[in-house]
């Protein structure tokens, strides 16, 4: 099994190749699947998070309901085979498909043990004026087994709230974090966003560093532009990651 590697290649390709991907060899599995909610293009000209916003709609993220059921729950049946005993899993979903996300677990077995929220400080405004602008998306944690790692201290040094008198405070499951933005977002050629789910940097530290160890792997089977990649090497884990589309993994 080769570490440390990205594969250009369907993830249920390569997760269910027992010598691309062990069984019981991974640590952590972050998973950022599509939401299966391109539908139009809607934009938004010239917003301050990576110029022009197009609203997501790109061919990988448009299938049937009975398709993403499926589809969602062959790869979260792969991804248990290759979890450790005390892996975590972690899902990234919206009001879109947060259903068959928490399904898709519990059919394989998985424990939910949080559901975080992903609080968007700086949410794009909606443009149809009829529904309350949405401003979340959330992160399933489940588990595999018990003794999962939980760096309980590492995660209260990460909470950038204090108590009145400044006292480190414990984590909750709600994540105030902003969408990617700046210099963090990755733009190609043209100057237009890389891609357009690129997720902070922050939002995988929490996750890497709370929920793994030095030297454990990372697995996200898709990478989209890498982040998940990038900052596994950034804070001393191995990783294997997989992205079907070309062109849009950042070379690191
Ligand atoms: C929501 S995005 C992930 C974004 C990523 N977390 C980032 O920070 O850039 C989902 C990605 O999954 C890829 N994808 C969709 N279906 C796939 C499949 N069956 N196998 C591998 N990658 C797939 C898409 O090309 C897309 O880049």
């Amino acid at each position: 099994m080769q570490i440390n590697k990205i594969y250009n290649d369907d993830c249920l390709n390569v997760l269910n190749d027992k010598n691309k991907i062990e069984d019981n060899s991974i640590q952590l599995i972050f998973a950022d699947p599509p939401y299966n909610l391109s539908g139009n293009g809607l934009k938004l000209v010239g917003n301050k998070t990576g110029g022009d916003y197009f609203m997501v709609n790109e061919e990988w993220d448009k299938m049937s309901f009975e398709e993403y059921k499926d589809f969602t729950n062959k790869w979260i049946k792969a991804c248990k085979r290759i979890l450790k005993e005390n892996g975590s899993i972690f899902i990234c979903c919206s009001y879109h498909n947060i259903g068959e996300c928490t399904m898709g677990l519990k059919e394989n077995g998985f424990k939910i043990n949080n559901i975080i929220t992903w609080q968007k400080t700086n949410a794009m405004p909606n443009l149809t004026r009829r529904v309350l602008t949405h401003s979340t998306e959330f992160i399933i944690w489940a588990v595999k087994g018990k003794n999962w790692i939980f760096n309980y201290e590492i995660l209260k040094e990460l909470n950038p709230e204090r108590t009145k008198d400044g006292r480190k405070k414990q984590l909750r499951d709600v994540w105030q974090i902003p969408l990617c933005q700046g210099k963090e977002r990755l733009k190609d050629e043209n100057g237009k966003a890389l891609h357009p789910t690129q997720k902070p940097e922050e939002l995988l530290k929490r996750i890497i560093l709370g929920f793994s160890n030095e030297g454990d792997i990372v697995f996200d089977p898709f990478a989209g532009s890498g982040t998940t990649p990038y900052v596994a090497k950034k804070y001393n884990r191995k990783f294997i990651a997989i992205e079907k589309e070309k062109n849009i993994i950042r070379l690191f």
